[in-house]
Protein backbone atom coordinates (compact mmCIF):
# COMPACT_ATOMS: atom_id res chain seq x y z
CA UNK A 1 0.00 0.00 0.00
CA UNK A 2 1.89 3.69 -0.38
CA UNK A 3 2.34 5.43 2.01
CA UNK A 4 -0.19 7.68 0.56
CA UNK A 5 -2.97 6.16 1.27
CA UNK A 6 -5.38 6.25 4.25
CA UNK A 7 -7.51 4.07 6.56
CA UNK A 8 -9.43 6.97 7.46
CA UNK A 9 -11.62 7.62 4.52
CA UNK A 10 -11.17 10.29 1.46
CA UNK A 11 -8.12 12.86 1.89
CA UNK A 12 -10.97 15.32 0.52
CA UNK A 13 -14.55 15.50 1.94
CA UNK A 14 -16.51 17.68 -0.53
CA UNK A 15 -19.65 18.96 0.59
CA UNK A 16 -22.62 21.17 -0.60
CA UNK A 17 -25.53 21.87 -0.22
CA UNK A 18 -28.67 21.21 -2.38
CA UNK A 19 -28.03 23.10 -5.86
CA UNK A 20 -30.90 24.75 -6.77
CA UNK A 21 -31.85 23.49 -10.60
CA UNK A 22 -30.85 25.95 -13.66
CA UNK A 23 -33.91 27.10 -16.07
CA UNK A 24 -32.14 28.64 -18.79
CA UNK A 25 -28.57 26.65 -19.31
CA UNK A 26 -28.00 22.90 -19.06
CA UNK A 27 -25.51 22.25 -16.67
CA UNK A 28 -23.26 18.93 -16.45
CA UNK A 29 -20.35 18.65 -14.05
CA UNK A 30 -17.09 17.25 -14.81
CA UNK A 31 -16.16 16.27 -11.46
CA UNK A 32 -18.17 17.19 -7.92
CA UNK A 33 -15.65 19.59 -7.03
CA UNK A 34 -14.58 21.31 -10.15
CA UNK A 35 -15.82 22.15 -14.07
CA UNK A 36 -18.81 21.80 -15.56
CA UNK A 37 -20.01 21.94 -18.99
CA UNK A 38 -23.10 24.61 -19.94
CA UNK A 39 -24.93 23.84 -22.72
CA UNK A 40 -28.19 25.79 -24.10
CA UNK A 41 -25.97 28.84 -24.54
CA UNK A 42 -25.50 31.01 -28.07
CA UNK A 43 -22.75 33.46 -27.03
CA UNK A 44 -22.94 35.32 -29.88
CA UNK A 45 -26.84 35.65 -29.25
CA UNK A 46 -26.41 36.40 -25.60
CA UNK A 47 -23.82 39.27 -26.14
CA UNK A 48 -26.43 41.10 -28.98
CA UNK A 49 -29.80 40.36 -27.21
CA UNK A 50 -30.62 42.36 -24.03
CA UNK A 51 -33.64 41.00 -23.28
CA UNK A 52 -32.80 37.31 -23.69
CA UNK A 53 -29.35 38.00 -21.87
CA UNK A 54 -30.42 38.90 -18.50
CA UNK A 55 -31.92 35.53 -17.04
CA UNK A 56 -29.25 33.32 -18.99
CA UNK A 57 -26.56 35.93 -17.51
CA UNK A 58 -27.44 35.30 -13.78
CA UNK A 59 -27.44 31.55 -14.53
CA UNK A 60 -24.45 31.84 -15.54
CA UNK A 61 -22.78 33.71 -13.04
CA UNK A 62 -23.88 31.11 -10.55
CA UNK A 63 -22.82 28.00 -12.52
CA UNK A 64 -19.40 30.24 -12.71
CA UNK A 65 -19.59 30.17 -8.43
CA UNK A 66 -20.95 26.99 -8.26
CA UNK A 67 -18.66 24.75 -10.34
CA UNK A 68 -15.29 27.77 -10.23
CA UNK A 69 -14.46 26.77 -14.27
CA UNK A 70 -17.07 26.50 -16.63
CA UNK A 71 -17.26 25.46 -20.61
CA UNK A 72 -19.42 25.93 -23.32
CA UNK A 73 -18.52 24.17 -26.49
CA UNK A 74 -19.27 25.05 -30.38
CA UNK A 75 -19.78 28.62 -29.88
CA UNK A 76 -18.91 30.79 -33.28
CA UNK A 77 -17.79 34.40 -31.99
CA UNK A 78 -15.62 37.08 -33.49
CA UNK A 79 -13.03 38.77 -31.68
CA UNK A 80 -15.55 41.78 -30.96
CA UNK A 81 -18.24 39.36 -29.13
CA UNK A 82 -15.63 38.17 -27.56
CA UNK A 83 -15.00 40.92 -25.74
CA UNK A 84 -18.18 42.15 -25.43
CA UNK A 85 -18.77 38.74 -23.27
CA UNK A 86 -16.49 39.25 -21.27
CA UNK A 87 -17.30 42.89 -20.47
CA UNK A 88 -20.97 41.42 -19.21
CA UNK A 89 -18.46 40.55 -16.24
CA UNK A 90 -17.16 43.86 -15.35
CA UNK A 91 -14.08 45.49 -17.52
CA UNK A 92 -11.76 44.06 -19.16
CA UNK A 93 -8.14 43.56 -17.68
CA UNK A 94 -4.97 44.64 -20.00
CA UNK A 95 -2.03 41.86 -19.51
CA UNK A 96 1.05 43.41 -18.44
CA UNK A 97 3.20 41.93 -20.71
CA UNK A 98 1.50 39.69 -23.42
CA UNK A 99 0.83 40.57 -26.90
CA UNK A 100 -2.57 41.30 -28.68
CA UNK A 101 -4.64 40.36 -31.25
CA UNK A 102 -5.83 43.12 -33.25
CA UNK A 103 -5.96 46.29 -32.32
CA UNK A 104 -8.01 46.02 -29.08
CA UNK A 105 -5.12 45.17 -25.88
CA UNK A 106 -7.79 43.20 -23.87
CA UNK A 107 -7.96 40.57 -26.91
CA UNK A 108 -4.85 38.37 -25.97
CA UNK A 109 -3.38 36.14 -27.90
CA UNK A 110 -3.07 32.20 -26.86
CA UNK A 111 -0.48 30.50 -30.11
CA UNK A 112 1.58 27.68 -29.97
CA UNK A 113 3.54 25.73 -33.02
CA UNK A 114 5.83 23.87 -34.38
CA UNK A 115 8.21 27.29 -34.13
CA UNK A 116 7.14 28.32 -30.64
CA UNK A 117 9.49 28.65 -27.96
CA UNK A 118 7.32 28.04 -25.12
CA UNK A 119 3.14 27.73 -25.19
CA UNK A 120 1.46 29.40 -22.55
CA UNK A 121 0.19 28.59 -18.84
CA UNK A 122 2.54 25.50 -18.79
CA UNK A 123 3.23 25.71 -15.14
CA UNK A 124 0.24 25.93 -12.32
CA UNK A 125 -0.66 29.46 -11.71
CA UNK A 126 -3.22 32.01 -10.97
CA UNK A 127 -3.60 34.72 -13.91
CA UNK A 128 -1.54 37.49 -12.94
CA UNK A 129 -1.73 37.28 -9.13
CA UNK A 130 0.68 39.57 -9.07
CA UNK A 131 -1.33 42.50 -9.75
CA UNK A 132 -2.62 44.73 -6.53
CA UNK A 133 -6.01 43.84 -8.42
CA UNK A 134 -5.74 40.39 -10.15
CA UNK A 135 -8.18 39.32 -12.52
CA UNK A 136 -11.22 38.23 -11.46
CA UNK A 137 -11.71 35.61 -14.20
CA UNK A 138 -10.62 34.87 -17.95
CA UNK A 139 -12.22 33.41 -21.09
CA UNK A 140 -10.64 31.72 -22.97
CA UNK A 141 -11.45 30.85 -26.64
CA UNK A 142 -9.30 28.14 -28.89
CA UNK A 143 -10.05 28.20 -32.41
CA UNK A 144 -7.99 25.93 -33.47
CA UNK A 145 -6.82 22.56 -31.93
CA UNK A 146 -4.14 19.68 -32.36
CA UNK A 147 -5.58 16.58 -33.28
CA UNK A 148 -4.80 15.23 -29.71
CA UNK A 149 -3.55 16.95 -26.41
CA UNK A 150 -3.58 20.50 -25.52
CA UNK A 151 -5.79 19.72 -22.44
CA UNK A 152 -5.96 22.51 -19.90
CA UNK A 153 -6.15 21.67 -16.17
CA UNK A 154 -7.93 23.45 -13.39
CA UNK A 155 -7.86 22.83 -9.47
CA UNK A 156 -10.20 23.91 -6.80
CA UNK A 157 -8.56 26.35 -4.10
CA UNK A 158 -11.28 26.19 -2.25
CA UNK A 159 -10.69 22.33 -1.79
CA UNK A 160 -7.01 23.02 -1.37
CA UNK A 161 -7.49 25.21 1.97
CA UNK A 162 -10.68 22.67 2.96
CA UNK A 163 -8.44 20.00 3.43
CA UNK A 164 -5.65 21.42 4.95
CA UNK A 165 -5.08 20.43 8.72
CA UNK A 166 -6.92 23.06 10.86
CA UNK A 167 -3.43 23.80 12.58
CA UNK A 168 -2.05 24.20 8.87
CA UNK A 169 -5.33 26.97 8.65
CA UNK A 170 -4.22 28.26 12.02
CA UNK A 171 -0.62 29.08 10.72
CA UNK A 172 -1.53 30.48 7.67
CA UNK A 173 -3.85 32.57 9.71
CA UNK A 174 -3.61 36.27 8.71
CA UNK A 175 -0.28 35.56 6.79
CA UNK A 176 0.66 37.54 3.31
CA UNK A 177 2.98 36.36 0.48
CA UNK A 178 4.78 38.76 -2.26
CA UNK A 179 3.42 37.82 -5.72
CA UNK A 180 5.91 39.15 -8.22
CA UNK A 181 5.39 39.30 -11.88
CA UNK A 182 9.73 39.90 -12.67
CA UNK A 183 10.73 36.65 -13.41
CA UNK A 184 7.65 35.45 -15.17
CA UNK A 185 7.32 37.93 -18.03
CA UNK A 186 11.00 39.73 -18.46
CA UNK A 187 12.08 38.47 -22.35
CA UNK A 188 8.57 36.16 -22.00
CA UNK A 189 7.38 37.51 -25.01
CA UNK A 190 10.47 38.03 -27.31
CA UNK A 191 9.30 36.16 -29.68
CA UNK A 192 6.45 38.07 -30.61
CA UNK A 193 8.89 41.20 -30.63
CA UNK A 194 6.98 42.56 -27.78
CA UNK A 195 9.88 44.77 -26.07
CA UNK A 196 10.19 44.78 -22.32
CA UNK A 197 9.01 46.94 -19.61
CA UNK A 198 10.87 48.85 -17.11
CA UNK A 199 9.36 46.63 -14.39
CA UNK A 200 6.76 44.20 -13.69
CA UNK A 201 3.68 44.60 -11.10
CA UNK A 202 4.22 42.88 -7.56
CA UNK A 203 2.27 42.68 -4.82
CA UNK A 204 1.41 41.45 -1.25
CA UNK A 205 -1.77 39.12 -0.95
CA UNK A 206 -3.35 36.99 1.71
CA UNK A 207 -2.09 33.28 2.03
CA UNK A 208 -5.95 32.59 2.35
CA UNK A 209 -8.46 34.88 0.42
CA UNK A 210 -12.44 34.68 0.87
CA UNK A 211 -14.10 34.83 -2.16
CA UNK A 212 -16.41 38.24 -2.51
CA UNK A 213 -19.44 35.72 -3.87
CA UNK A 214 -19.07 32.52 -2.22
CA UNK A 215 -17.70 33.96 0.99
CA UNK A 216 -15.72 30.89 0.90
CA UNK A 217 -11.74 31.00 1.76
CA UNK A 218 -9.97 29.77 -0.77
CA UNK A 219 -5.47 28.77 -0.71
CA UNK A 220 -4.17 32.01 -2.82
CA UNK A 221 -0.33 31.07 -3.51
CA UNK A 222 0.94 29.46 -6.32
CA UNK A 223 4.24 28.16 -8.01
CA UNK A 224 4.44 30.98 -11.08
CA UNK A 225 4.29 34.28 -9.09
CA UNK A 226 4.39 33.77 -5.18
CA UNK A 227 7.68 34.35 -4.50
CA UNK A 228 8.04 34.36 -0.58
CA UNK A 229 6.03 34.38 2.54
CA UNK A 230 6.05 37.98 4.24
CA UNK A 231 7.87 37.81 7.93
CA UNK A 232 9.00 34.52 8.33
CA UNK A 233 12.62 33.51 7.65
CA UNK A 234 13.57 32.60 4.18
CA UNK A 235 13.75 29.00 4.66
CA UNK A 236 10.97 28.47 6.31
CA UNK A 237 8.87 30.43 3.40
CA UNK A 238 10.56 27.89 0.79
CA UNK A 239 9.93 24.94 2.98
CA UNK A 240 5.89 26.26 3.18
CA UNK A 241 5.66 27.42 -0.29
CA UNK A 242 6.91 24.33 -1.40
CA UNK A 243 4.80 22.20 0.84
CA UNK A 244 1.19 24.53 -0.55
CA UNK A 245 1.64 24.43 -4.13
CA UNK A 246 2.39 20.87 -4.09
CA UNK A 247 -0.96 20.07 -1.98
CA UNK A 248 -2.71 22.35 -3.97
CA UNK A 249 -1.48 20.54 -7.28
CA UNK A 250 -2.96 17.14 -5.56
CA UNK A 251 -5.51 15.56 -8.53
CA UNK A 252 -8.20 15.23 -6.01
CA UNK A 253 -9.08 18.99 -6.85
CA UNK A 254 -8.52 18.75 -10.28
CA UNK A 255 -10.82 18.71 -13.59
CA UNK A 256 -9.05 18.60 -17.08
CA UNK A 257 -10.58 19.72 -20.00
CA UNK A 258 -10.38 18.18 -23.26
CA UNK A 259 -10.88 21.10 -25.96
CA UNK A 260 -12.55 20.97 -29.07
CA UNK A 261 -12.58 23.76 -31.90
CA UNK A 262 -14.64 26.87 -31.06
CA UNK A 263 -14.80 25.63 -27.20
CA UNK A 264 -14.74 28.36 -24.24
CA UNK A 265 -13.29 27.90 -20.79
CA UNK A 266 -14.42 30.47 -18.26
CA UNK A 267 -12.74 30.25 -15.27
CA UNK A 268 -12.99 31.80 -11.90
CA UNK A 269 -9.12 33.20 -11.26
CA UNK A 270 -10.01 34.26 -7.35
CA UNK A 271 -10.67 30.23 -6.39
CA UNK A 272 -8.76 28.08 -8.60
CA UNK A 273 -5.24 27.00 -10.53
CA UNK A 274 -4.92 26.34 -14.01
CA UNK A 275 -1.99 24.49 -16.41
CA UNK A 276 -1.87 24.29 -20.00
CA UNK A 277 -0.51 21.10 -21.38
CA UNK A 278 2.09 21.17 -24.69
CA UNK A 279 1.95 17.62 -25.47
CA UNK A 280 1.08 18.53 -28.71
CA UNK A 281 4.16 19.80 -30.79
CA UNK A 282 4.01 19.72 -33.60
CA UNK A 283 0.43 20.91 -34.08
CA UNK A 284 -0.85 23.89 -33.57
CA UNK A 285 -3.35 25.28 -30.66
CA UNK A 286 -4.37 28.86 -31.29
CA UNK A 287 -6.82 31.25 -29.95
CA UNK A 288 -7.72 34.26 -27.27
CA UNK A 289 -8.19 34.99 -24.64
CA UNK A 290 -10.20 37.94 -22.40
CA UNK A 291 -9.72 38.79 -18.84
CA UNK A 292 -11.98 40.62 -16.96
CA UNK A 293 -10.94 42.32 -13.92
CA UNK A 294 -10.86 41.84 -10.49
CA UNK A 295 -10.27 43.15 -6.75
CA UNK A 296 -7.78 43.32 -4.50
CA UNK A 297 -7.38 40.02 -2.60
CA UNK A 298 -9.11 39.75 1.28
C1 LIG B 1 -3.52 30.52 -19.82
O1 LIG B 1 -2.83 30.35 -18.82
O2 LIG B 1 -4.30 31.46 -19.95
C2 LIG B 1 -3.43 29.52 -20.96
C3 LIG B 1 -4.34 28.39 -20.72
C4 LIG B 1 -4.44 27.50 -21.92
O3 LIG B 1 -3.89 27.82 -22.97
O4 LIG B 1 -5.10 26.45 -21.81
Amino acid sequence: MSSLASKQGPRYRHTTGEAEPFETIGVEKLTPIIGAEISGVDIAKLVSDESRSNRQMDEIHRALAENLVIFFRDQHITPAQHLAFGRKFGELHIHPAAPHEGDDPALMKIHADKDSPRANGEGWHTDVSCDVEPPMGSILYIRQCPPRGGDTLFASMYAAYESLSDRMKAYLDGLTALHDGEQIYRGLYDNYGVADKPAYPRAEHPIVRTHPVTAKKALYVNRGFTRYIVGIPRDESDAMLDYLCQHAENPLFQCRFRWTENAIAFWDNRCTQHRAMWDYWPHTRSGTRVTVKGERPV
